[in-house]
């Protein structure tokens, strides 16, 4: 059997071949109202329970093969966000669609056994610690090779043959000088390109990646950002790649969605939503000057006043107390919902 017949039992590879810029590829993963609340423990004598509104109906969708941008500050959601969408963990209400090939939309939340399995190899996370995401007792081959034993694909000598495979697209060349060592003796950028060999490994349609290069030494940022960017055109994969970094979701992203507080306030086409950012939030994200050099690390930014974890929020815009644009209004009015604002744009603003 040749290494590139290695195949998931009954969710083969996708082979997509399509332009990646255009929108009629279709949707990936849908997200539709999701909310994630966290209970918080109450004080010893209140018998009111605070939750913590981590994901707050958010609705989205993933192209296929496409690249879409989650940005926001620290703190907004958006690790929360990602787990949602792989099921890592459960929604407390909305609904996750995975447009599979070959079985079409199929609720996420009704997967189990061998569906969550099928499931499992199409959607795939890369972490933002390179160093808490591979086991330390695994050599790159056990790490690499664990999602094929999991889905039970190949035998130990086809299994050899792919994560060979795979360390070579990854830039780990030649793979037999690296296959049996261990994490500690690779460098934060190896790590992370034997986690993305792992993430590719079954060949899956969809990777969500959070902040995969924001633990990583500038010098090797780029260079796992190029070789991300490379593999998503090369194969098909649609993304969404998580940032708190606006440059890099320029490099990386043709779409992008901004967060605030649970919230996604803002979205559209990349390089328009830079160009002519609409929402206040974005373009005091933006306020910090869009710098084209991926490798740049920009500090987060720091804008008017710092997010507070929304813990039991008013129903009213959650950007009210920090916008510079806010009226009367605002303060009564509920949260404003996210709409189109021409030219494919959406926002949640009542200003614009
Ligand atoms: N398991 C959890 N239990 C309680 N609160 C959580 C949990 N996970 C995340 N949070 C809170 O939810 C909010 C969003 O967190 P997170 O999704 O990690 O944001 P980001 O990835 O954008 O930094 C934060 O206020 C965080 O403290
Ligand atoms: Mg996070």
């Amino acid at each position: 059997m040749n290494p590139h017949d290695v195949e998931v039992v009954d969710t083969a590879p996708l082979q997509v071949s399509t332009d990646t810029n255009d929108a009629s590829v279709g949707t990936l993963l849908e997200m539709q109202e999701v909310s994630k609340r966290f209970a918080m423990s109450g004080g010893f004598i209140s018998r009111r329970k605070s939750y913590l509104h981590a994901v707050d109906d958010v609705t989205l969708k993933i192209p296929r093969g496409g690249s879409l941008g989650l940005v926001g500050e620290s703190g907004c959601g958006k690790t929360t966000l990602a787990r949602l969408a792989l099921r890592l963990i459960e929604p407390s209400s909305g609904s996750v669609t995975f447009h599979d090939f070959q079985n079409g939309p199929v609720d996420v939340a009704t997967l189990n056994g061998r569906q969550l399995k099928a499931f499992r190899s199409q959607a795939q996370m890369i972490f933002q610690d390179p160093y808490q995401s591979i086991n330390p007792r695994f050599t790159v081959f056990d790490a690499v090779a664990e999602p094929l034993v999991v889905q039970g694909v190949g035998n130990i000598l086809e299994r050899r043959h792919r994560v060979s495979e795979m360390l070579e697209m990854v830039g780990m060349s030649p793979a037999e000088g690296f296959l049996f060592r261990y994490p500690h003796q690779l460098s934060g950028g190896q790590r992370q390109r034997v986690a993305i060999a792992r993430a590719l490994v079954l060949g899956p349609a969809l990777v969500v990646a959070d902040e995969p290069t924001s633990m990583l030494d500038v010098s090797v940022r780029a260079g796992v950002m190029k070789l991300m960017n490379d593999l998503r055109r090369d194969l098909g994969i649609g993304y969404l790649y998580i940032t708190h970094d606006l440059a890099t979701a320029r490099y990386m992203c043709d779409q992008i969605a901004v967060m605030y507080m649970g919230k996604i306030v803002e979205s559209g086409e990349t390089e328009d939503l830079l160009r002519n950012p609409k929402h206040p939030y974005t373009k005091a994200l933006l306020s910090a000057v869009p710098v084209p050099d991926p490798s740049y690390v920009r500090p987060e930014v720091e804008i008017n006043g710092s997010v507070s974890a929304p813990i039991d929020p008013l129903d009213r815009c959650r950007f009210y107390e920090r916008c510079p644009m806010a009226i009367e209004f605002c303060k009564a009015a509920p949260h404003p919902g996210l709409e189109p604002k021409g030219d494919g744009r959406l926002a949640a603003c009542y200003r614009i």
